[in-house]
């Protein structure tokens, strides 16, 4: 999903991707990630916020001539990339080579002359295309290219994934399918940089950054868009002015707590974002959260967004996660697996509540791929150790430094083969002594919980924070229970049979909700998982011999 083949060649030791094991060239795209050095986070980041600003998105009608439509707009500018969508209509999103283009193009644009309505005159990059005379002009229509921007139905990539010929291309093929495509991507940031416009005419140094699954490489087609209100600028630019015998500064509104001043600049852009948004709907103010967002709908690209104020600590995970999805092409193919099978069997849920997280999942497969030996990835201490200078980073007092330079990382050499890695996955969280141990990603090794929740998962930078604490006991089991049972699928490694008989076999048959298959099978290896009696009898035979607990619950 992540920018492709514009790395440099990798220089000795660099981060170099291994290629995935794919089913079939083309499916998994491994092309040009293999031996190139991948960007930074913030590189990333700079460029694609720069790309949206010279973006335009504009409405067309059902029938049209391509190249027509491209040689019009070129009266204002070179036209460095573009393509079509589907979304209430055809939509084209059109790339310009120079920003000033824009500026030409509003210029020459009328607004709309509505009888019926009153328009609010704000301007945005948001524009109708539409032909002076459709019945002579539709007859030139092209064909168009449409670029999708959802992933196929669950069923019908089930389906897909029957005809490979090993797990890890199952799980290959999945991620293909999943993730998010360069295009969408480009919509996401666009998301962002219109955003950004409402911002910046209460702030001009704000800007606006997209954080969380769009921008850690474990996004899926249809993710939400977490993005955030950043004021960093404007203070680099202010520590500028201080040198000389004299001082000066703004005369600022003082407010009793940064979580007030949040609240108020959310509450505006929020009002803003509902009154004069072109595209922007169902505006939901939550400024009481623990963390205060804005919640909107962006009809024109479809999105979900999430709008909140600059927090470092958040943008720092999505940075390290970045890393850790580029380190190893297996990172992101258990990661978008796990998650889809998560989500098939109710463990995860796009609502709020006791279940686990997307995020808090991904951090247990980040903890998993730190276990193997040799592990996959390092742990978050060992990147800290590789930081530099401009690496430093200290927030609210916790030390959240860790190296930016992917080609700083030595490459792993553990050669284990995704068949293994998800098969152990289930296996590893199937027999965790969740009521002792919590999962800590900065040391990379289990260590004692240090209160009760039943799934503690360190925050890698608030030491003294559990990212999974709304997790209850029965969700906890109920991942438990699942796990046994997608090991033991995994183990009866009946593959060529359920081939032959064409049922689904390996990820396959994960991503079939398990009562429907095998509800009594299933039933048996589950008794007893809730009763505090059994676990006991099962703990006392993991203390007397490991393997008799594997026994007692797999078989
Ligand atoms: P999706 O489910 O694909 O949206 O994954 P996501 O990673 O974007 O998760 P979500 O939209 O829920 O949250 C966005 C970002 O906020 C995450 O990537 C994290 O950086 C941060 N975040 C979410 N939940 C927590 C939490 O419980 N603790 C902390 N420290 N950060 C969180
Ligand atoms: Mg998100």
């Amino acid at each position: 999903g992540q920018p492709r083949g514009q790395g440099r060649p990798s220089s000795s030791g660099a981060a170099v991707q291994r290629a995935p094991e794919a089913a079939s060239p083309g499916e998994a795209g491994e092309d040009a990630e293999v031996n190139t050095r991948k960007k930074t986070f913030a590189e990333v980041q700079t460029e694609r916020l720069e790309q949206a600003e010279r973006t335009v998105l504009i409405k067309c009608p059902p029938k049209l001539n391509e190249k027509k439509l491209l040689q019009y707009l070129s009266s204002h500018g070179n036209i460095k990339s573009h393509f079509f969508f589907e979304n209430w209509g055809i939509h084209a999103l059109i790339e310009f080579s120079e920003k000033n283009s824009i500026a030409s193009l509003q210029d020459a644009i009328g607004v709309p002359s509505a009888a019926e309505y009153h328009v609010v005159p704000f301007k945005s990059r948001l524009f109708n295309f539409m032909l002076k005379n459709p019945v002579s002009q539709a007859a030139e229509e092209t064909l168009l290219h449409l670029s999708p921007q959802s992933h196929i139905p669950v069923k019908e990539l089930i389906e897909k994934l029957c005809h490979a010929d090993s797990i890890s291309s199952q799980m290959y093929i999945l991620l293909n399918e999943y993730q998010l495509t360069d295009e969408n991507i480009k919509l996401r940031y666009l998301v962002c940089s219109l955003v950004q416009d409402f911002a910046r005419a209460y702030f001009p140094d704000s800007t606006v950054k997209p954080f969380g699954s769009s921008v850690n490489t474990f996004g899926k087609l249809g993710c939400d868009v977490d993005m955030f209100l950043d004021f960093r600028d404007t203070q680099k630019h202010a520590a500028k002015m201080k040198k000389g015998p004299f001082d000066m500064e703004y005369q600022m509104k003082r407010l009793p707590s940064e979580r007030l001043a949040t609240q108020k600049i959310l509450s505006v852009i929020g009002d803003c974002l509902d009154n004069f948004g072109p595209g922007c709907v169902s505006v939901q103010k939550i400024l009481n959260a623990r963390c205060p967002l804005v919640k909107f709908s962006h009809q024109p690209t479809g999105f979900q967004c999430d709008l909140s104020v600059s927090n470092s600590i958040a943008i720092k995970s999505s940075e390290l996660l970045y890393i850790y999805g580029c380190l190893d092409s297996r990172v992101r193919a258990l990661v978008f697996s796990v998650r889809c099978w998560a989500r098939v069997h109710g463990l995860t849920n796009s609502t709020p509540g006791t279940w686990i997280t997307n995020f808090s999942l991904t951090m247990m497969v980040m903890f998993f791929l730190q276990q193997r030996s040799p592990p996959i990835i390092p742990t978050l201490d060992q990147l800290k150790e590789l930081a530099d200078q401009k690496d430093k980073l200290v927030i609210g007092g916790y030390d959240c430094s860790f190296v930016s330079d992917l080609s700083k990382i030595k490459c792993t050499n553990n050669t284990e083969t995704l068949d293994v890695l998800l098969g152990d996955f289930f296996e590893y969280y199937g027999n965790f002594d969740f009521r002792r141990n919590s999962i800590n990603l900065r040391k990379g090794k289990e260590v004692n919980k240090p209160e009760s929740s039943p799934l503690y998962i360190w925050n890698p930078f608030e030491q003294d924070l559990n990212i999974s604490k709304n997790v209850n006991q029965p969700q906890l089991e109920k991942f438990v229970a699942m796990a046994r049972e997608s090991a033991w699928i995994l183990r009866k490694e009946e593959k060529a049979q359920q081939m032959v008989n064409k049922q689904p076999w390996g990820l396959a048959a994960l991503l079939i909700p398990f009562g429907k298959s095998n509800s009594n099978k299933m039933k048996n290896r589950m008794k007893g998982i809730g009763s505090e009696t059994i676990r006991n009898l099962l703990d006392s035979l993991k203390l007397n011999n490991p393997n008799n607990l594997q026994k007692a619950v797999g078989k």
